[in-house]
């Protein structure tokens, strides 16, 4: 393949239905993880995998939006084309770094041999550089790292920071000899040349904790280290861990004198069918923020027959309470809200409909009267009948989402719902509850008007409910 971007080949997007307003998606074309989050010359610059010729997962390319505020976004040129010596299958999922006015990515070269079988293939970590945020030059020196000796094929997704003066990377990767997932890290000066710590932390069971480890990152939260991950292979549990694959997070210390990282037992980001490979960076005001990818995983999207696949969470603040990881949709979001908003105070025995023009366009914030919240429903529902229903009773949080097979996902909170706050947009629906200690990602595809409709017996609530606008430029 020509290392060359075809724009009379790529694919147009032949209908709206589904186009989201206000989240990160492509022009058309399939997009699937967040790369290389990064503040660069008064922009926010969020990276996608992006196929731009067909709705279905292909050679990836590095897809480009930047924003000044995290909520208007601009799409620019596509930065990584693949077709070089070191990236001939696709440019995969990385990070980036600002170094001397320069922003650097770093992405992993995905190759094929030459015997038609997919699954077979070989990875190595590459660099990219840019001055003005907008044209990206590969380095002449890549591959900068070559898959290690005691690894499977089953090497990628580079995240680099810095630290102490030094600059770490951390490379999601599969040990040959049993087959497990893993994190291996390096170390470097100049960002050109690295050296290698090892692995620092490594799964011990492939049903319990999964057979490779994708997307790593790894950065201090408060008083702590925490890593997040998305392996693949772990089994469901009862009501945790059920889609294909998930975001953990463990909560810990990385020592980089002995190069180990200790932590918590992985626990999920969030309960969600569709949530998977977030990336972090840090906001220059030093929030820990997020996106990750609306994941599909092995089912189709209704889009995909109107010329484009898949979008980005909403930007996401972390935090770290209690030893839990919470996460909440960034202040900025705020700019979203057109109309409405009025608090309504209400004590609720039975349904009623949240009365909003849009509702399919909406956020929606519920705060409950202290006491025990025993039982407290949202949900929204089409022409065809109920779409997404979340069910807050006591401590446990039950989401349904309508599909003939595998509707619900669950929740268990520390202490009964306090608050819950829900962002709509065209395709999907993100709820956070209790400031972000639990969360749901969800796609939804609807038919004619969409309403609104909260349920309870008994409770007393704050309602307030916007109806939300575009968000490009
Ligand atoms: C995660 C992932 C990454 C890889 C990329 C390829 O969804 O499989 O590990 O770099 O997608 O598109």
């Amino acid at each position: 393949m020509k290392e060359e971007f075809n724009p009379d080949k790529m694919i147009k997007v032949s209908n709206e239905r589904y186009r989201q307003w206000y989240h990160i998606q492509t022009p058309g074309g399939w997009l699937n993880d967040p790369n290389g989050l990064c503040y660069f010359k008064g922009y926010y610059h969020v990276f996608y995998q992006f196929h731009p010729y067909s709705a279905e997962w292909g050679p990836m390319h590095w897809g480009h939006v930047r924003s000044k505020d995290l909520v208007h976004w601009e799409q620019l040129p596509i930065a990584l084309t693949p077709g070089a010596p070191e990236d001939k299958g696709g440019c995969f999922s990385g990070s980036a770094i600002i170094k001397d006015n320069r922003l650097y990515l770093f992405y992993t070269g995905h190759n094929y041999y030459d015997d038609n079988d997919l699954d077979h293939f070989w990875e190595n970590q590459n660099m990219a550089y840019s001055d003005d945020g907008i044209i990206f030059h590969k380095y002449a020196g890549n591959p900068i790292i070559k898959t290690p000796a005691d690894n499977t094929q089953h090497f990628r997704d580079p995240k680099v920071w810095e630290h102490n003066g030094c600059y770490y990377m951390v490379v999601g990767s599969q040990d040959k000899e049993n087959k497990l997932g893993r994190i291996l890290m390096y170390k470097s000066t100049d960002l050109e040349h690295w050296e290698s710590c090892g692995p620092i932390i490594q799964s011990h069971n492939r049903d319990a904790e999964g057979w490779m480890w994708e997307c790593p990152d790894l950065f201090t939260l408060g008083s702590a280290d925490v890593l997040l991950c998305s392996p693949m292979g772990m089994k469901s549990q009862p009501e945790q861990f059920m889609n294909l694959s998930q975001v953990c997070y463990s909560v810990g210390h990385l020592d980089y004198q002995q190069h180990c990282f200790d932590g918590s037992k992985f626990r999920e980001l969030d309960h969600g069918h569709n949530f998977y490979a977030t990336q972090t960076m840090l906001t220059p005001d030093n929030r820990r923020i997020f996106f990750g990818w609306l994941s599909p995983f092995n089912e189709k999207m209704a889009e995909q027959a109107d010329g484009w696949a898949g979008s980005l969470t909403l930007p996401r603040e972390l935090v770290l309470e209690d030893g839990q990881l919470k996460n909440r949709p960034v202040k900025e979001l705020a700019q979203l809200r057109q109309t409405g908003g009025t608090k309504k105070h209400l004590t609720l025995n039975g349904e009623a409909q949240v009365s909003i023009k849009d509702a399919q366009h909406a956020e929606y914030l519920f705060d409950f009267d202290g006491g025990n919240l025993t039982d407290f429903q949202w949900s929204i529902s089409d022409q065809r009948g109920l779409l997404i229903k979340i069910n807050c009773q006591g401590a446990k949080v039950t989401l349904y989402r309508r599909g003939t097979q595998d509707q619900y996902r669950y929740a268990t909170l520390t202490a009964p719902a306090k608050n819950v706050h829900i962002f709509v947009d065209t395709s999907s629906v993100e709820c956070f509850i209790n400031d972000g200690t639990a969360s749901f990602t969800e796609r939804y595809y609807a038919t004619g008007k969409v309403t609104a409709a909260i349920a309870a017996k008994g409770v007393t609530l704050d309602e307030q409910a916007y109806v939300l606008g575009k968000g490009e430029e």
